[in-house]
């Protein structure tokens, strides 16, 4: 199991954050100043530090130096201040990464995945859905529509190839999860799998992400830093909201697309690597040609392989199957699972999902949440027939209200509805557990 440190002095964050960590199938140790997160290293060295920047007793970066000889450990810096100067400086010092604070959830999971994904752990078996022929999945896609069944033979066809393919498809329809599918059918399966996203990265560091930088490359530039290409050789590098990269760097990337080799930030030696490019866009990538974001010459490099996914208003049938999957995945906690009643799955079959299958995931926790032993339509949001009435509550407010205090009312009623229990109540909500506890410590406060 891969191991991880994190490091901040306000304890509410931290466990926070530990939990979140632990949850991504970590070891998790804690400390709170320079001193304690030094003495943990020796304990155990971590293969991932979340580090933040100002700590009691000195500033996060001096710990990037304890890792010098320790050269595996990704040392990621968090900073509560949009201090891109400080984290820059400390990507220059030898940092794999940093986030700003409130942290980018997805953003963090998507690093603790690379970590995790990079263990010499290779003896572990695939995961079996992955190799399965069931008609209704495919790698970690579920769904036995025609629609579905047409994507499942084009990507079995492209799996084991090193082609690149071009993902579509309008928001939560499942491209994450193809290019890990992808991934998983194909010969690169127990290699590095490195998901990018292209549009949550800020564009003066990207061409370092990506290529990485020689030591020296720039001032204070203490360590070479690998890039994601180097770092996902034998594997795949997943580039997410491709038409968000910076046009001069599509020209790099075609160049290292078409050459197989590369020159780190400051390097005159091509480095070569073998990778196979997955990229994704939620936008029309003709459109994003015809207004500048994306290169027509890249496009065509991308698109040997276009693959669209397809919207789930589309694919009649999968609603039921997804929606009992999800609920089954809530139900394994359960001794006594709960169930759908027949009109709560027709309300399901007839919405339009604009959100697709993330959408459907969100309603389908929420409706187990609310669910007594059966989750009926009054468990789902009003839009899709949940009217609120019996258990629900409704508030009411008056023009003029200012939105801070409807805030606050509906946090202290959903709190209330949830008799207390402050994980559901942020469930519902749909915000961090931290952020709820933020909230009511202000209003204890005021
Ligand atoms: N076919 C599917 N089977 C099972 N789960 C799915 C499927 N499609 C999507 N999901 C789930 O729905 C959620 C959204 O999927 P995903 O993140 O892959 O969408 P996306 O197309 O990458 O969206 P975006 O454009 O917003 O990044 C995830 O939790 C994913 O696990
Ligand atoms: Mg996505």
């Amino acid at each position: 199991m891969p191991h991880a440190l994190a490091v901040d002095d306000d304890p509410n964050f931290l466990s926070a954050l530990a939990e979140l960590i632990e949850g991504q199938g970590f070891t998790t140790y804690t400390a709170g100043t320079l001193r304690d997160a030094r003495a943990q290293v020796s304990r155990r060295p971590p293969d991932v530090a979340l580090v933040d920047l100002y700590l009691p007793d000195g500033s996060g970066i001096d710990l990037l130096k304890d890792f010098d000889s320790l050269t595996t450990t990704e040392v990621v810096l968090m900073t509560g201040h949009a201090d891109v100067e400080s984290a820059v400086e400390a990507l220059r010092m030898g940092a794999s990464d940093y986030l700003t604070k409130p942290l980018d959830i997805g953003r963090l999971k998507s690093i603790l995945a690379n970590v995790a994904s990079v263990q010499p752990a290779n003896d572990v078996p695939l995961p079996a859905e992955a190799e399965s022929h069931d008609a209704g999945r495919l790698g970690l896609l579920l769904g036995a529509s025609p629609p579905m069944q047409q994507l499942y033979t084009l990507l079995r066809r492209v799996a084991p190839t090193d082609a690149s393919v071009l993902l579509m498809g309008e928001s939560g329809t499942g491209k994450d999860l193809a290019a890990q599918s992808l991934h998983l059918l194909s010969r690169r399966a127990k290699a590095p799998f490195l998901p990018l996203n292209c549009g949550a990265i800020s564009p003066t560091l990207i061409e370092s992400e990506l290529f990485g930088h020689e030591r020296g490359s720039f001032t204070g530039a203490a360590r070479r830093h690998k890039g994601y290409f180097e770092r996902a050789h034998l594997g795949t590098l997943f580039l997410d909201e491709i038409t968000e990269m910076p046009p001069e760097l599509q020209v790099k990337l075609l160049r290292v697309l078409e050459t197989g080799s590369l020159l780190r930030i400051g390097g005159d030696q091509a480095v070569t690597v073998d990778v196979r490019v997955i990229a994704a866009t939620n936008r029309d990538p003709h459109r994003a040609v015809a207004e500048g974001k994306l290169r027509e010459d890249l496009l065509y490099r991308l698109q040997v392989f276009p693959v669209h996914l397809p919207p789930l208003r589309d694919r009649a049938g999968d609603v039921d199957l997804l929606a009992t999957h999800f609920l089954g995945q809530h139900n394994e906690r359960l001794e006594q699972p709960k169930s759908f009643t027949a009109d709560c799955l027709s309300n399901l079959r007839e919405h339009l999902w604009p959100g697709n299958v993330r959408e459907l995931k969100n309603v389908i926790h929420r409706a187990f949440i609310l669910a007594d032993g059966e989750v009926t339509t009054s468990c789902l949001p009003p839009g899709l027939g949940g009217a609120p009435e019996g258990g629900a509550r409704t508030l009411r407010f008056d023009v003029g209200t200012s939105i801070a205090d409807v805030e606050r009312q509906l946090i202290l009623a959903t709190l209330d509805a949830c008799g207390g229990n402050k994980r559901q109540a942020a469930d519902i909500l749909g915000v961090s557990l931290k952020t709820l506890y933020n909230r009511l410590n202000t209003y204890r406060e005021a």
